[in-house]
């Protein structure tokens, strides 16, 4: 989790290992949830894609920490926090699993679920305890150093727009669409801006902005803290930036986080201190594809973010044997 110019044979024939390793996890999440896609059970999807993202992290090279886990913020099946997987060898590193992003999408059977994970140098993802959400703030690599969560949103679309030579009115932001976020996206209207607003997914608004061809340029408000690290470990992969700030929402949460700098601005090093890269497979659809089946066999897309670019994976995988990694081409 270097830059790929300054690594040794064997440094990169581990991280290709790793890479493998995430892209298999991912993938085994994302057809074992396929039996839940629009069945209106987040529980009983979420669970399948954990426990089949856990099987394949059980065989994994290294020595794995599960930094962010699943479950806790929906009481959903865990792997847990600090739990370690892998063989028990070296290399050791962070683990972020989120084994099924969008769990109401995935139940109501629409597009932007996706079964995503992210691996970063070892000591170097935040854990973010009992904070379940945080504000964010990410725009297009351009505007990277112009981004400044405790200043206005008005603000910061000017800067935004000078720094990419647009105009406010051709920014095109995206903002969760939550109670919480209605004054938010009422500003960023009065402004100018165009606003998409998904229900759920901010990751997928994130990878919109971080992306070099997305097709979104500014993302802002409250989202998951777990959410957040996987984010980071996207922007770090690809040298964008992004700021973070705990924004408690629940009572037990509030409370949990008394005496916490809640003020404290966290910058991309501050999530992921260290290389890292992000997977994600598609489950139904939309920015990465669903699983299809072609005759004997499952079709999947992922996405893998890493060392300063984007590909694309699309593997087969028998249906008879779901969670095995299908080969590659
Ligand atoms: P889940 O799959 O955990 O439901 O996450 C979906 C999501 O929309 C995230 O993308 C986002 O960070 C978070 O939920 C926001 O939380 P909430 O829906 O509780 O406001």
């Amino acid at each position: 989790m270097t830059p790929e110019g300054s690594l040794t044979g064997s440094e990169a024939a581990l991280i290709a290992d790793l890479e493998d390793t995430a892209v298999a996890a991912a993938r085994a999440a994302a057809l074992a949830c396929q039996e839940w896609v629009g069945r209106g059970d987040e529980k009983k999807a979420d669970g399948a894609a954990t426990d089949a993202m856990r099987a394949v992290l059980g065989e994994a090279p290294g020595s794995g920490t599960i930094i962010i886990g699943e479950g806790e913020k929906d009481d959903a099946p865990m792997l847990f926090n600090g739990e370690t997987v892998g063989s028990g060898d070296s290399p050791e590193y962070d683990i972020a699993v989120d084994p099924l992003e969008c769990t109401t999408l995935c139940a109501k059977g629409l597009l932007g679920s996706l079964a995503t994970i992210a691996m970063a140098q070892s000591g170097s993802m935040w854990e973010p305890g009992p904070a379940f959400y945080m504000d964010k703030l990410l725009a297009r690599a351009e505007a990277g150093d112009v981004i400044d969560i405790t200043d206005s949103p008005e603000a910061n679309l000017e800067r935004i727009a000078e720094a990419l030579g647009k105009e406010i009115s051709e920014l095109r932001c995206v903002v969760l669409d939550k109670p919480r976020h209605e004054e938010l996206i009422g500003r960023l209207h009065a402004a100018g801006a165009h606003v998409s607003t998904p229900s759920d997914g901010d990751v997928g608004g994130a990878l919109a902005v971080l992306l070099p061809d997305g097709d979104a340029d500014v993302l802002m408000g409250i989202g998951g803290t777990p959410e957040g690290v996987m984010t980071a470990c996207a922007a770090k992969a690809l040298g964008g930036s992004m700021q973070g700030r705990l924004a408690p929402q629940k009572d037990d949460e509030k409370q949990a986080l008394e005496g916490t700098d809640l003020d404290r601005v966290l910058e991309l090093d501050d999530m992921v201190g260290g290389d890292a890269f992000f997977v994600a497979t598609g489950v139904t659809g939309g920015l990465v594809a669903a699983p299809r089946r072609e005759a004997e066999w499952y079709v999947t897309e992922s996405m893998v973010v890493a060392a300063g670019s984007v590909k694309r994976v699309i593997a087969h995988t028998p249906v008879d044997d779901e969670a095995t990694d299908g080969g590659t081409h």
